[in-house]
């Protein structure tokens, strides 16, 4: 069932379907139902997002003026936070430009996991919540995989790394990662703690270099099984056979983007806050 279905039903809500048409240019045009509620969600994860992205403007334009007085937006995946500051001279600030188009068209946004990393919270930048999977993935450790230690592959990945560890009572170990280039990193680990199977958490695997080289790096330490879990399932075409290829025992993400390694749903914690909100 889709993200927005599984919110609806849990939300007791109605769920209609954005229509999307394609025209051979490449335009699209939107057309969405009369609206019922003078508070419609948009639920749409922004992965792959230059197209999705004038699509969910388009629907907030259309739903406004079907009468829609406030306007939430879902993005269990929200693109383009990366890019927070300058890293080279000439570039934009990605994460600002998109924050200010989002927060010009929507009330409030909620997602899950946004890679923040110099900007502390969503909220800084747009009027919204990222919300967090540490119960969740820590949940799925307690059931499946008790016997692990948690590895987080760089530094950034280090407090929710370290959350999760606490909530599955489980240790932990952080690598430092450097990045060669868009599919090329190379990572070092600590010193391992005495257990012989290891659970890899990572926010997004894209190109599948971090997990792959992670899972590398364990596989040298002599782990025999490994299990990689993400939350984000950006991945590219060859992602999670790059990542089998270098010893994992399995890949699995939560549902932010339907892929076939989804494993931990997270409709629950989006319908909680979208609740409380109603509150
Ligand atoms: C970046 O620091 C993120 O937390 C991920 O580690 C990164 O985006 C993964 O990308 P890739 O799969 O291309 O290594």
């Amino acid at each position: 069932m889709s993200f927005g279905k599984q919110l609806a039903s849990r939300l007791s809500a109605s769920c209609a379907h954005v229509a999307v048409h394609k025209f051979p240019d490449g335009e699209s045009l939107v057309r969405v139902l009369p609206v019922l509620d003078s508070h419609p969600i948009v639920v749409r994860s922004l992965h792959d997002p230059n197209s999705k992205v004038l699509e969910i403007l388009f629907a907030a334009d259309a739903l406004r003026r079907a009468g829609a007085k406030r306007l939430t937006l879902v993005a269990p995946y929200l693109p383009y936070m990366r890019q927070d500051t300058v890293f080279r001279h000439g570039e934009p600030v990605s994460q600002h430009v998109f924050a200010r188009l989002l927060a010009s068209w929507f009330d409030r946004v909620l997602t899950i996991e946004a890679h923040l990393h110099r900007t502390h919270r969503l909220s800084d930048i747009m009027p919204g919540r990222s919300l967090s999977t540490v119960k969740e993935i820590a949940a799925w450790i307690r059931r499946h995989a008790d016997d692990c230690f948690v590895v987080g592959p760089d530094s950034e990945s280090g407090p929710r790394v370290r959350a999760i560890a606490k909530h599955a009572g489980v240790p932990y170990i952080v690598g430092q990662k450097k990045r060669l280039g868009d599919r090329r990193v190379r990572i070092a680990l600590p010193a391992l703690p005495q257990r012989g199977r290891a659970v890899l958490v990572d926010d997004i695997a894209s190109s599948g270099a971090t997990l792959a080289e992670a899972t590398h790096a364990l596989r040298k330490r002599g782990i025999g099984r490994i299990e990689a879990v993400v939350v984000h399932a950006l991945f590219a075409a060859d992602a999670i056979k790059r990542i089998e290829r270098a010893g994992a025992t399995r890949v699995l993400s939560c549902d932010t983007i339907a892929h076939p390694t989804n494993a931990i749903s997270l409709a629950p914690v989006v319908a909680a806050a979208l609740n409380r909100g109603r509150g």
